[in-house]
């Protein structure tokens, strides 16, 4: 990525999220952010103290906004990052490749299948890319495991797994009191609402819209009731929420079936006491990877563990398998958040925004990926009947245009733009 390079980049929607990532966007070379907004002015406000507090701030204006179509139309921007509520991300996204923008945005499921076309047609008409930031595509752990796919050590994955089972009992909540999205969608929805952090990487491993696909789906969610035993021992019988109708059951499960035979489990786990876990699982005819949490996970393999039937850590292996992307960057040094993986998939969007660019998360991926939100939806509603999945790409999975190589690339592992050489350009 050329370093010197200035972009332009606006940021929509920050709260915990926004700020975390706006702070680690200025930290990449040639970032310039003119214009931040969010509905809430103190949250607008926070903004404009970040890009000013920033190490690259050098002077430039910066404006706050409280409305992103006013943000859309007063400034002169290359790109924008989005990181609002799930049912936002597409609508403003949508006006932002409509204003001429790259764009990239947050992960979280979609309320609707139009709202995936809508992402694909306006990103085709204008051809201005949208990018769904999945961060734990550039997990350390996530890469190695897609480089040693990549070199067949799992021979032909069968099946895959992976979960967002994460203890956020009083984040939900407590939305109102601290204006977090998560509450109304517990309140009114059933399904798997946060389908992506595991099933990027899977989609990655698989070949999905490039050579595979998605074809179905089915869905089933357990009864409700971790909101409800939190909110009892911590807020009281007279707190409004006490024994509510929460809609989302507190375990739901989602199977797949992709075009070449391999299934997909996720699991979708946010109301109940556990650690916090994606629970990642790839297996196939030579060995098997299994996550038990995020700080326990076991491996066996032919050639490369013991034996087959005995776990062996992961711990143990990673480093031999390393992706070549986090052997740089540990040696750069390792930028903060999520353990270094926010601040990979900034990169990744950035290096692509500058130049217009493919992503190596494009819009077909975005859209594929959210789409298994309201589908699962569907399923659920059903009682666990299985959902088609459409083809965002139209047919062009079978025959894509190539993709783009290079160090953020998620279809192939480059070596060659590791090199000394390649570095030194
Ligand atoms: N990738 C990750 O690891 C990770 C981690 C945390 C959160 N997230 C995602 O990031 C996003 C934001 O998360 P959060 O926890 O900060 O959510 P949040 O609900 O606390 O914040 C959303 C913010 O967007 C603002 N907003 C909503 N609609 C808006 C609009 N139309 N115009 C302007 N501002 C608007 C809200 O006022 C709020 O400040 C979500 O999609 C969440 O799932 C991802």
């Amino acid at each position: 990525m050329s370093e010197t390079k200035t972009i332009r980049i606006g940021a929509v929607g920050i709260s915990g999220r926004g700020s975390g990532m706006l702070n680690l966007l200025l930290q990449i070379p040639g970032v310039v952010c003119p214009a931040v907004c969010d509905k809430v002015p103190e949250r607008a406000a926070r903004g404009l103290e970040i890009v000013k507090k920033s190490k690259s701030y050098t002077g430039y204006e910066v404006h706050s906004y409280l409305d992103y179509k006013e943000l859309l139309a007063k400034e002169k921007l290359d790109a924008l990052v989005i990181f609002t509520t799930w049912i936002t991300h597409s609508r403003i996204a949508v006006a932002a490749m409509n204003a001429g923008l790259n764009v990239a945005f947050e992960v979280g499921g979609a309320a609707s299948i139009e709202e995936c076309w809508e992402l694909v047609h306006t990103s085709e008409r204008t051809g201005k890319f949208c990018m769904l930031l999945e961060n734990c595509c550039y997990d350390r752990k996530e890469m190695a495991l897609f480089h040693m796919v990549k070199q067949g050590l799992f021979g032909e994955v069968v099946h895959c797994e992976g979960g967002y089972r994460h203890d956020l009992r009083d984040e939900i909540s407590l939305g109102r009191e601290n204006i977090h999205g998560r509450l109304y969608n517990f309140q009114n929805r059933n399904g798997e609402l946060y389908p992506t952090h595991q099933l990027g990487p899977i989609s990655k491993v698989l070949g999905i819209n490039r050579g595979n696909r998605m074809l179905s789906l089915v869905s089933m969610a357990s009864k409700s009731r971790g909101l409800n035993e939190w909110i009892k021992n911590n807020k009281g019988e007279d707190y409004d929420l006490y024994g509510y109708d929460f809609a989302e059951g507190d375990v739901v499960t989602t199977i797949i079936k992709c075009a070449h035979g391999e299934t997909i489990t996720l699991t979708h786990d946010c109301c109940l006491p556990r650690p916090y876990s994606r629970n990642y699982m790839i297996q196939g005819t030579k060995g098997c990877f299994m996550e038990i949490s995020d700080r326990n996970a076991l491996l066996v393999m032919d050639g490369v563990t013991k034996s087959t039937h005995e776990w062996e850590h992961f711990d143990e292996h990673i480093e031999k398998f390393d992706h070549p992307l986090w052997s740089k960057y540990t040696k750069d040094g390792v930028k903060a958040g999520h353990g270094g993986m926010d601040y990979l998939v900034l990169s990744a969007f950035v290096e692509a925004a500058k130049d217009n660019l493919a992503p190596p998360i494009d819009v077909y991926d975005t859209a594929a990926w959210m789409a298994v939100t309201c589908l699962s939806e569907q399923s659920v509603a059903m009682g666990g009947m299985p959902v088609p999945i459409p083809d965002f790409t139209n047919g062009m999975w079978i025959d894509r245009e190539p993709y783009r190589r290079g160090v953020y690339c998620l279809e192939e592992v480059c070596d060659d733009f590791f090199t000394d050489q390649a570095e030194g350009e």
